[in-house]
């Protein structure tokens, strides 16, 4: 048996520790944080965060091979393997600031372990961090005089929220970086052994230190790429009479191309790919790629103006003025299936409509909350609503923001009914029958296609 312990109960730290106490029996399995509201929350029957699928694996092995704890410092003494979860935020200070990850917690993290430390131990970099990170690890947790040695591994996390149980149980890949020295090589298939519990080998790719590392900031970049290249596209489209939907089935259909991540919209979200492409882009400047750092950082540009452009083609499409209108923006979340609003599309497209003087009423069925709080500084300004109805009830316009299944079941008739006249729709992630729509009456705006107007001038 081993005492595999977790620093950091986040949204990679709890449900992984969750997945390898169910498959991993054998061990006993710790989650700590200094959120002493989260454990508590991880405790509960309400767990602080929503997955699908989550909650049953937590209830089935929690209190059998499961913990989460605040005792931080008494759960490293007793770990043998130690994974680091914690966040690694883009910097908003000094040197490297917009850009460069904010290493302060992964920081403080090693040097917690190596005090608390009485055993040599196997750290494992969970988090998203820049390349060589495991260096400065490395040399933190092995400046200690009593004799201890410390192997660091990189073990990158590439769940998505609101997949994370099933990515995380049938996972394209498994990466699992470490040194290519006896002791390295030793740690990496301790690290191999617990995935092999569920994972198929052949899905389990071992490397180097860096190839682990570099690996997951280029998996984001090259994800984020390819929905900045559609949603470039959809600009086009709109331009001149092409179908961004059409499009991307005609490119995805190539096989080389294939069909995924090709979904035009309001431009990407979440707590990761701006910051990690920025990361990268601030590595590429550090080694002096000024080229390769401006071929990245375009995409966070695209991305940025893709939401700008969203309110500003509603501006226009609304008589050039949205001052005083109530707008329902449907959904908070950055996307489908989660409760998550980091960096949200809507959050900035809130912001936007609110400099323009729009009332803006937001609806979402789980991110509300979220919501609230990241709009805090401007919550007097905004109304919350869990009701879509209610919400659209006296609005000009209907953005759709988030993907959410259960927008493309309403009674749009019975909305539209309620709606301030002409009523506009903006669809910011094709979910909806746009034809349908406009048969209802509603002067209706997908991305990447034509509108669907009543107007007479065919605008
Ligand atoms: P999170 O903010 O949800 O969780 C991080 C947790 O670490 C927080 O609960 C925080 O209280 C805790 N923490 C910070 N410092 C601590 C300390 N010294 N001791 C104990 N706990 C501490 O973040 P997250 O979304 O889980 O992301 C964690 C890392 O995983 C990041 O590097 C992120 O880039 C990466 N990642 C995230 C996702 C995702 O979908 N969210 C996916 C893959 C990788
Ligand atoms: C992403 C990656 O998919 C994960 O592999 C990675 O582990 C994670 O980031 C991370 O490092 O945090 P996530 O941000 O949870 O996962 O969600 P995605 O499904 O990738 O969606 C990201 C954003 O892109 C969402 O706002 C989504 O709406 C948008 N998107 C996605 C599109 O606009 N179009 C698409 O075709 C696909």
């Amino acid at each position: 048996m081993a005492n595999i312990l977790c620093i950091g109960a986040g949204y990679v730290g709890g449900p992984t520790m969750a997945v390898i106490a169910k498959h991993c029996p054998q061990h006993r399995v710790v989650a700590v944080d200094i959120n002493a509201e989260k454990i508590a929350a991880w405790q509960s029957d309400d767990l602080p965060i929503y997955e699908p699928g989550l909650k049953e694996i937590v209830l089935g092995a929690r209190g059998r091979n499961l913990f989460f704890s605040t005792e931080i410092e008494r759960n490293i003494a007793e770990a043998d393997v130690i994974f680091v979860s914690v966040n690694t935020p883009t910097k908003t200070f000094g040197r490297g600031a917009g850009k460069a990850a904010d290493l302060q917690y992964w920081e403080k993290t090693a040097r917690q372990i190596v005090e608390n430390s009485n055993s040599s131990k196997i750290v494992v970099e969970k988090s998203t961090l820049p390349v060589r990170t495991a260096v400065a690890m490395e040399r933190i947790l092995n400046s200690n005089d009593r004799g201890l040695f410390f192997d660091v591994i990189s073990n990158p996390e590439f769940l998505a929220e609101g997949t994370a149980i099933h990515n995380m149980e049938n996972p394209d890949r498994v990466l699992i970086g470490g040194r290519e020295t006896p002791s390295g090589q030793k740690a990496v298939q301790t690290i191999v052994d617990i995935y092999a519990q569920w994972v198929p080998r052949d899905r389990i790719l071992t490397t180097n230190l860096w190839s682990s590392e570099l690996s997951k900031l280029a998996a984001n970049a090259f994800l984020a790429q390819r929905v900045s290249s559609i949603n470039a596209l959809a600009n086009l489209c709109e331009q001149t009479g092409a179908d961004v939907t059409e499009v991307a089935d005609a490119i995805g259909a190539d096989s080389r191309i294939g069909p995924r991540f090709l979904r035009a919209g309001v431009g990407f979200g979440g707590s990761c790919f701006k910051k990690d492409i920025l990361n990268l882009v601030y590595l590429c400047e550090h080694y002096g790629l000024v080229e390769v750092a401006a071929y990245w950082e375009q995409v966070v540009t695209m991305n940025e103006y893709q939401q700008s452009n969203f309110v500003t083609k509603m501006v226009n499409a609304m008589f050039n003025t949205v001052a005083g209108k109530r707008i329902a923006l449907f959904g908070a979340a950055f996307k489908a299936n989660t409760s998550d609003t980091r960096e949200s599309p809507a959050l900035h497209i809130c912001r936007s409509l609110l400099d323009e003087r729009a009332q803006v009423v937001i609806t979402d069925p789980y991110a509300l909350n979220s919501a609230r709080a990241a709009l805090s500084d401007v919550a007097d300004h905004v109304v919350f609503e869990p009701d879509p109805y209610a919400a659209a009830r006296g609005a000009y316009a209907i953005a759709l923001i988030t993907d959410w299944a259960q927008y493309s079941g309403l009674d749009y008739q019975q909305i539209f009914d309620g709606m301030v006249q002409p009523a506009f729709l903006f669809d910011g992630r094709n979910l909806l029958d746009h034809k349908v729509l406009h048969a209802t009456g509603y002067n209706v705006y997908p991305t990447g296609k034509p509108p669907l107007t009543h107007f007479t001038n065919g605008a």
